[in-house]
């Protein structure tokens, strides 16, 4: 396992969109397991593979209080949405800011796990949240261009 250097935005790569995983490879294995570690070392709760430069469509999302509930994402498509939620939104390459972003209150995912087999996740509140805004890294779409009003310093505004 090693951490993963954060690519931060102004960064190209972000702005880029992802190609599909056509098969799993131990060098992708490696990149998930090096993915959670970056994202639990920067106390994140989701990382997608562009933001460590890897354009492939993967994401790595854990929003359990304990760090503990893993979830793996490859090809990930959001397949149903529902209501409405206002809440604040950060990102691990937009470090110190944070803002407003409306998002559905439920998300649901078709995907495929580590070994490519076919998957559905559902998630309300701030898992909806982590879903949407990590498979819109995969096309390249950062959170900061859907905040309402200004993007705030983390010392301004605390993550609710
Ligand atoms: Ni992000």
């Amino acid at each position: 396992m090693a951490l993963r250097n954060i690519r931060l935005i102004g960064d190209e790569i972000l702005y880029k969109k992802t190609k599909p995983v056509v098969e799993m490879t131990d060098k992708l294995k490696q990149l998930i397991e090096d993915m959670f570690e970056t994202m639990y070392h920067g106390d994140g709760v989701g990382l997608a593979a562009s933001q460590v430069g890897i354009l492939k469509q993967v994401v790595v999302i854990d929003v359990s209080e304990e760090a503990n509930q893993p979830i793996i994402l490859i090809n990930p498509e959001i397949i149903h949405t529902e209501g409405e939620q206002d809440g604040t939104e950060a990102c691990m390459s937009v470090p110190g800011k944070i803002g407003y972003v409306k998002r559905p209150n439920l998300v649901r995912v078709k995907a495929l796990d580590e070994n490519m087999e076919p998957i559905e996740v559902e998630g309300e509140e701030l898992l909806a949240r982590a879903l949407i805004h990590e498979i819109e890294h995969l096309a390249g779409e950062l959170y900061v261009d859907k905040v309402e009003g200004k993007l705030y310093d983390t010392t301004e505004l605390k993550d609710e």
